[in-house]
């Protein structure tokens, strides 16, 4: 089969953008864009996560479509357009600049359609194969809600490979172990230099804490998250703490 070439199309321009009465609770995806990619590549932790997709996407039948929801900066857009050339993938992130962030990395790959719209805004135009949400359902309004609507966009007996921050995001206990890992790979003055360069980093993972400590972002057990993923129409195949155990792997089935 000959790869589809879907040019570099972004189906929806608005920026829409979940409620912003209590922004300052939230964090700032916009700000976290710019340093988001030195996390990706110095944090083994999210290096690892990016290999046991990688990994996943091995073992199953070569989905025809694919969306990520709130795929940031696209890492596993990325991954996703490597492996299944010939598929077509969506990146669903509501938040201009990693969207751009996103457009400028994969623009060589010609099977990515991006969409800059809230998961909610999202109607059910097509289907997909294979959904992909990794530590986005959290930070979204109503996860009750939010699953019914990947069920809704998925095909009966297709994927949800989901990722969610669960526990409370620990920022002194990140930061030292990034500084370790950072300094083990590159010596005291590189680890500096990194920390420097990333330090939005810092700022947003306190956002992040901030907004989970006033219920604004949602916290969750493992089996919090595998009933509610159950509750919403799925049957959960695999799960397990991953991310130093602050979130959780579901490997899961739309039912029929
Ligand atoms: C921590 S980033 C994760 C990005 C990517 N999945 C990754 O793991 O590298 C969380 C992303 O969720 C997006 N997000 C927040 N609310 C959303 C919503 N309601 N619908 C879709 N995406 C959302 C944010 O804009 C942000 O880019």
């Amino acid at each position: 089969m000959q790869p589809r070439d879907l040019g570099a199309r972004l189906v929806h321009v608005d920026v829409l953008r979940p409620e912003t009465t209590d922004r300052s609770v939230r964090a700032d995806w916009s700000a976290y864009a710019t340093a988001y990619d030195l996390l990706s590549e110095h944090n083994p932790a999210y290096q690892a996560l990016l290999h046991e997709f990688e990994a996943f996407l091995a073992t199953i039948e070569t989905p025809q479509s694919i969306y990520d929801i709130g795929g940031g900066t696209g890492n596993y857009t990325e991954i996703a357009a490597r492996a299944c050339p010939d598929s077509e993938i969506r990146l669903i992130e509501p938040d201009p600049h990693m969207i751009e962030a996103a457009q400028a990395k994969l623009a060589a790959h010609r099977n990515i359609i991006y969409d800059n719209r809230a998961l909610e805004a999202v109607g059910a135009s097509s289907t997909a194969d294979l959904i992909v949400c990794v530590h986005a359902l959290y930070a979204m309004p109503e996860q009750e809600q939010r699953l019914k609507d990947m069920r809704r966009l998925l095909s009966p007996g297709g994927w949800l490979y989901l990722v969610d921050l669960g526990r409370y995001m620990n920022v002194a206990d990140w930061r030292s172990y990034l500084f370790s890992s950072l300094r083990k790979e590159q010596g005291l003055a590189g680890a500096l230099r990194v920390f420097w360069q990333g330090r939005e980093i810092a700022t947003q993972n306190k956002a992040i804490y901030e907004a989970q400590k006033t219920g604004v972002y949602w916290t969750h057990s493992e089996a919090e998250i595998v009933s509610l993923v159950t509750e919403t129409g799925f049957e959960v195949i695999k799960h397990k703490p991953v991310y130093r155990g602050y979130s959780d792997l579901l490997v899961c089935r739309a039912t029929a």
